[in-house]
């Protein structure tokens, strides 16, 4: 095999599993691992723009963070989980990636307690090409969101702030807006409160001013951004319970998420908002989340030159 070859097995995507770099399609785990068979695992996701990750200190420090929750410790420092990435889209050669990064709890060690406490935890990442939750024309028309009957799983039994695959509620409440015609499902919290959706943070705009749930959801770090943006513009954001009739009334609901930015919705619940059409706080928001992203806001350039070190960790 040519070293043409070689790079080219990269093109859809690198992976790094338990030490090892690979082509995206040869990434595997085992089958026996809990980060599977009891969705033990947590994970971040962080997005590559211009050759440039946005916010991955805050990324990498959430990760930390939700690796301290669920108490899993991998040998990797957060040095070397940046270094990892970097290597990932470095070796697929992406300007535009989706960067993911995954702490598996593993299996118990040999002849050690049946628990995972006695597993080794390990990392596995992958680049592959950047993904947007929303596909062009949806983005476009913006999303139809419904309030479905499936409510978010207790933060009491798993912490929401932790990023983790507990995705059974969302999934459920997938399939009732698929019911109801809906591109995405609204969860509701056991107080009734609206939480998020499936991979999404939401904010409700009424007579100019935003506001965003406080709790029952992960803190995303779109989300921070809008916040920060909302403040550079002027605009009043709230941070506190809403309601789901408050939610339902809104003029305007926008979504974010790394995998897309700031996501425009058109209705909710069969009610349309803004003329159907994006409403102008979202549009303000949206484009100027992008015009400072292409300003380079909190961008770190992805060290390409990394593709070209030894393979092994
Ligand atoms: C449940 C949930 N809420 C919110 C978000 C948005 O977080 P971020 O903006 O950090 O991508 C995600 C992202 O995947 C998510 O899974």
């Amino acid at each position: 095999m040519t070293m043409a070859d070689d790079i080219s097995r990269y093109e859809a995507g690198a992976a790094y599993v338990d030490g090892l770099y690979m082509p995206l399609a040869e990434a595997a785990i085992p089958i026996t691992d809990w980060g599977y068979r009891r969705s033990d695992v947590t994970y971040d996701v962080v997005g590559v723009r211009d050759g440039a990750f946005f916010r991955l200190d805050d990324h990498i420090a959430r990760f930390r963070a939700s690796m301290t929750a669920f108490r899993m410790a991998p040998a990797e420092s957060d040095d070397d989980i940046k270094a990892i990435l970097h290597r990932c889209v470095a070796l697929s050669g992406l300007r535009d990636a989706y960067v993911a990064m995954d702490c598996l709890r593993g299996r118990p060690v040999a002849g050690q307690p049946y628990h995972p406490a006695f597993a080794r935890n390990y990392i596995a990442a992958f680049a592959m090409p950047w993904i947007s939750l929303l596909k062009p024309d949806v983005m476009e028309r913006g999303a139809h969101l419904a309030i479905v009957e499936t409510r978010r799983i207790g933060a009491q039994a798993v912490d929401p702030r932790a990023k983790n695959f507990h995705w059974a509620d969302l999934t459920r409440g997938q399939f009732e807006a698929l019911e109801r015609q809906a591109d995405f499902c609204i969860l509701l919290g056991d107080d009734g409160n609206v939480t998020e959706g499936p991979g999404f943070n939401v904010f409700a705009v009424r007579d100019g001013r935003i506001a965003t749930p406080d709790h029952g959801v992960l803190e995303g770090i779109t989300r921070r951004s809008v916040i920060e943006l909302a403040a550079e513009l002027g605009l009043e954001l709230e941070i506190r319970p809403i309601g789901a009739e408050e939610f339902r009334d809104a003029d305007e609901i926008f979504l974010s998420t790394t995998a897309g930015g700031v996501m425009p919705a058109t209705r909710i619940d069969g009610r349309i908002m803004a003329n159907d059409r994006p409403g102008p706080v979202s549009r303000r928001i949206l484009e100027t989340f992008w015009a400072r992203r292409a300003a380079g806001w909190h961008a770190t350039p992805v060290d390409y030159a990394a593709a070209r070190v030894p393979a092994v960790a």
